[in-house]
């Protein structure tokens, strides 16, 4: 089997294929590694059939729904995933066939009701049922603690002990570990009773995630993240420097117009010389009163490069072909000492 362990921070994903075959699948896979995923693919000559979530993840953004929109080929989760976008739903025991590789599915709900892990060959992908030295938390939504008891102790953990754990998360950078190391080790294990083992998840008092509510509305919608959004807008748009807007300005350039999409206040406290004002809300409002020429040379300005990032896609879609963004804000143009004006544009 070829495997590629791809780690973003303290999630892993894994891309898993078939040498024989060339058939290839990502398990968990997350959107900051969509381009990886194709990359490693390509290099090793694979090409990928399916995109698996072993659960709806409430601690990182999903690529699942983006990479198979992409490459056409379906989302694989558990039956009871309550994401609309799954293509692919399996049952307890049921197999998805990659290749000449057999992927075998078990329902171990406990750390969310549709966890599942899958055993392919000598390796065990857990998600977040079973962790390096701990093992899911099930304090999330749809968490149950009874439930991850008897998927561990009437499940995964009567598996062959030589299996390969892969987790979906390695906050310790751990990397690899076996059934056998983890019943020797694993601290949470120790509690073979039921009762102990609950009253442990019971009490572990984490915080919640960073990013949780976005990360469960996207991950269960498909819908996009605001990084996606932005993401979006800036493959869309050029950019112009702060040092060159700043040399335009001071040569007084008057093809450019520099368009600031803050609100009032915040253009009348300091903005670059001889911008317009034109706030994000009243885009669309005011586009054909302020702006009536299209083939008109436009910057759009923000305090953070972000939200004039996305004024200047929506320029250019309203067909304002050669509106730019500024590459940074005014925040970053204050800071460099860069000309500002006050007051009220007259
Ligand atoms: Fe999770």
């Amino acid at each position: 089997m070829l495997f590629e362990p791809i780690v973003t921070g303290g999630c892993r994903s894994y891309l898993i294929g078939c040498p024989d075959t060339c058939a290839a699948a990502v398990i968990d896979p997350e959107i900051s590694q969509t381009d990886r995923y194709l990359g490693l693919a390509a290099r090793e000559g694979l090409r990928i059939h399916y995109l698996i979530d072993t659960h709806t993840h409430a601690d990182h953004f999903s690529a699942t729904h983006k990479l198979a929109r992409r490459l056409q080929v379906p989302v694989v989760m558990h039956r009871t995933s309550p994401a609309p976008f799954v293509d692919m739903r399996l049952n307890d025991g049921e197999m998805l066939v990659v290749g000449k590789l057999r992927l075998q599915a078990m329902h171990t709900p406990g750390h969310t009701r549709d966890s599942m892990c899958l055993r392919v060959e000598d390796c065990l992908f857990t998600g977040d049922t079973l962790l390096i030295g701990a093992t899911g938390r099930t304090d999330l939504p749809t968490g149950d603690p009874e439930a991850l008891y008897d998927s561990l102790f009437r499940c995964i953990l009567k598996l062959d002990p030589t299996l390969k754990v892969f987790p979906a998360h390695d906050y310790g950078g751990r990397g690899e570990s076996t059934l056998a190391r983890e019943l020797a080790e694993n601290p949470r294990l120790r509690q073979h009773e039921r009762a102990m083992f609950v009253e442990t998840m019971l009490s572990l008092n984490l915080t919640m995630p960073t990013h949780i509510t976005e990360a469960l509305r996207t991950n269960m919608s498909g819908g996009k993240t605001v990084e996606q959004m932005l993401a979006e807008a800036a493959a869309a748009v050029p950019f112009m420097s702060l040092a060159e807007l700043k040399a335009r300005v001071e040569a007084a350039d008057t093809e450019l117009v520099v368009l600031d999409v803050r609100e009032r206040d915040a253009y009348e406290s300091g903005h670059v010389p001889g911008a317009h004002l034109l706030p994000r809300g009243q885009l669309e409002l005011r586009v054909n009163q302020d702006l009536p020429d299209p083939t008109q040379r436009i910057l759009t300005c923000c305090e953070l490069g972000r939200i004039s990032t996305l004024a200047a896609a929506t320029l250019r879609q309203l067909g304002f072909m050669h509106a730019v963004a500024l590459d940074g804000g005014m925040k970053a143009w204050r800071e460099a000492g860069y000309p500002l004006r006050p007051g009220v544009r007259p």
